[in-house]
C-alpha cells in the first residue's frame, strides 16, 4: 500500500441496537450486563456497540469477525441503510448522519457503493441492466450506462455475457455481476459485504487474486467484511476484528496475528502461518556492529567486545555491505599480525530483501548463528534478524482483556424510544 493518511471514512462511538426498548439497554448496559443478558432479559440485539475507526484514503479496511458480531451492520451504518442509533460517521470529513434524505441519495450514487453478501441483484433482469441498475437510478443515458456497463464487465471478465439472464450465470459469476454494479458507479469508496463468501474455494480465490488486481489499477478506498482470516489478511491493510458488536481489535495484519488481544483473536489466527504472512522487515533490527572494510580487525574486536556482538557487518566505502567477521575470526586474525577487515570479512553470508516472507529465512537461521543481513536494492544494510527475533515472531503474545461502557449522553438514543 502507498502510504497515506487522509481519511476518507471515520465512524466515531457509533451504536446500534435492534429493537424497540434501546433505552432499557443502555440501563442494562451501564449496570454492566453484557450483550446475551441484554439478548435474554429484553430481546433488544446490540448489535453495534461503541465502535470507532478512520478508514484512509485507498486502504482496504478489512471488518472481520464470527456470524452475528455486527459486521454487515456496522457497514450498512456506514451508508445508513441503517440508522446508528448514536454516533457520527464522517465521509469526506462530513457527517452523513446528519444529511438529509436529498443529501443521502446523492452521496449514495455517487461516493459509495456497496456489494452485498447474498449478491443483492435482480435475477430476471440481463446482466448488463444489472450492472447498469445503478446508474439508472442515478439518472444517467442509456448511451453512457451501456459504455460504462461494457467497460465494468470487462474489467470483472464478463466481457460477452452482457445479453444472458442472471440465473443463466454460476455464483461466481453473478457474484463478478455484483462487482461490476458497484465499479460502474466510479464512486471513490466500495463497501463489499462478504462478497465472495457464498464461493467455493477455487473461484473464491481466484476472485481475491483478481480483486487485487483490479484495485492497483482502480483506486478505491474499499471497506471489505468478512468471517475469512486468510481473506483478510490477503487482501486487507487493516483489520479490525469484531465480537459482540464491538471492535475488539484492529491493526495491521502483522499485529493481528503476532498481538492477538484475546482469545477469540488467538483463536482466528492460531494456525496461521506467520512465517507467510511477516515479511523481513517487519522484524528486523539495527545491527550492532557495522565497520568500514578499511578499518583495522582490532576495531572490530573492540566494537564487537564492547556491544557484547558475536558479528561484525563490513561495509565498503559507498555503503554497500561486503561481507560479516565473526567474533572468533576477528581474534584469530589480529593472532596473525595487522589487517584490514576487508581481508578477512567472509564474503559469503545469509542475506534477504526487507519484503521477502520470513520464511526464507528460516533456514538461515536453522544453519548458523550469523544474523541475517535485510539488504535493499543497493545492497545497503536496512537491519538484520536474529535468531531470538525469528522465534519470538513465530509465538503469539499473551492476550489481555477490556470492557466497553456507554457515553453519558445517550440522548440521541433515547430518541429512537417506542415503548
Ligand atoms: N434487522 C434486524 N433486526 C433485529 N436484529 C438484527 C437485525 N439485523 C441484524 N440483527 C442482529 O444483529 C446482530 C448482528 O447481525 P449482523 O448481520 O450485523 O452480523 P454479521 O456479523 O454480519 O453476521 P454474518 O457473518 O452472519 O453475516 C445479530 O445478532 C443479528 O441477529
Ligand atoms: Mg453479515
Amino acid at each position: 500500500m502507498s502510504r497515506n493518511d487522509k481519511v476518507v471514512i471515520s465512524c466515531q462511538n457509533v451504536w446500534k441496537i435492534f429493537g424497540d426498548r434501546p433505552k432499557v439497554v443502555w440501563d442494562l448496559l451501564k449496570e454492566g450486563a453484557t450483550r446475551q443478558e441484554i439478548i435474554e432479559q429484553t430481546g433488544q440485539v446490540t448489535a453495534v456497540k461503541d465502535v470507532s475507526f478512520d478508514v484512509r484514503e485507498n486502504e482496504i479496511f478489512v471488518i472481520m469477525g464470527l456470524s452475528g458480531s455486527g459486521k454487515s451492520t456496522l457497514l450498512r451504518c456506514i451508508n445508513r441503510l441503517i440508522e446508528p442509533d448514536t454516533g457520527k460517521i464522517f465521509i469526506q470529513g462530513e457527517d452523513i448522519t446528519r444529511m438529509n434524505r436529498a443529501a443521502l441519495r446523492k452521496l449514495r450514487r455517487h461516493q459509495l457503493s456497496m456489494v452485498f453478501q447474498h449478491f443483492g441483484l435482480l435475477p430476471h433482469r440481463s446482466v448488463l441492466d444489472n450492472v447498469a441498475f445503478g446508474l439508472e437510478i442515478r439518472g444517467d443515458s442509456k448511451k453512457q450506462r451501456q459504455a460504462k456497463s461494457m467497460e465494468a464487465l470487462e474489467l470483472v471478465g464478463l466481457h460477452g455475457w452482457e445479453n444472458s439472464r442472471l440465473h443463466e450465470l454460476s455464483g461466481g459469476m453473478q457474484q463478478r455481476v455484483g462487482l461490476a454494479r458497484a465499479l460502474v458507479v466510479d464512486s471513490e469508496i466500495l463497501l463489499m459485504d462478504e462478497p465472495f463468501s457464498a464461493l467455493d474455494p477455487l473461484i473464491r480465490r481466484q476472485l481475491q487474486d483478481e480483486f487485487i488486481k483490479l484495485r492497483s489499477a482502480v483506486k478505491k478506498t474499499v471497506v471489505f467484511v468478512t468471517h475469512d482470516l486468510f481473506e483478510a489478511l490477503k487482501l486487507g491493510d487493516r483489520i479490525a476484528i469484531m465480537k459482540d458488536g464491538e471492535i475488539i481489535q484492529l491493526g495491521s495484519p502483522q499485529e493481528i496475528v503476532s498481538q492477538p488481544f484475546d482469545d477469540y483473536v488467538s483463536e482466528f489466527v492460531r494456525d496461521v502461518p506467520k512465517a507467510k504472512i511477516f515479511s523481513a522487515e517487519t522484524i528486523m533490527e539495527e545491527p550492532e556492529v557495522v565497520i568500514w572494510g578499511g578499518f583495522d580487525s582490532e576495531l572490530a574486536i573492540k566494537e564487537m567486545t564492547a556491544k557484547k556482538a558475536l558479528v561484525a557487518f563490513i561495509t565498503d566505502s559507498r555503503g554497500e555491505l561486503k561481507g560479516v567477521v565473526t567474533i572468533k575470526q576477528a581474534l584469530e586474525a589480529v593472532k596473525r599480525g595487522p589487517g584490514k577487515l576487508e581481508e578477512i570479512a567472509q564474503e559469503e553470508f545469509p542475506s534477504t530483501s526487507p519484503d521477502s516472507p520470513l520464511e526464507d529465512s528460516l533456514h538461515f537461521i536453522a544453519e548458523g548463528d550469523i544474523p541475517v543481513a535485510v539488504l535493499d536494492g543497493r545492497r545497503h544494510l536496512l537491519g538484520v534478524i536474529t535468531r531470538k527475533a525469528l522465534i519470538s515472531a513465530m509465538k503469539p503474545e499473551k492476550p489481555n482483556s477490556n470492557v466497553k461502557v456507554p457515553p453519558e449522553d445517550n440522548a440521541s438514543l433515547i430518541h429512537n424510544e417506542k415503548s
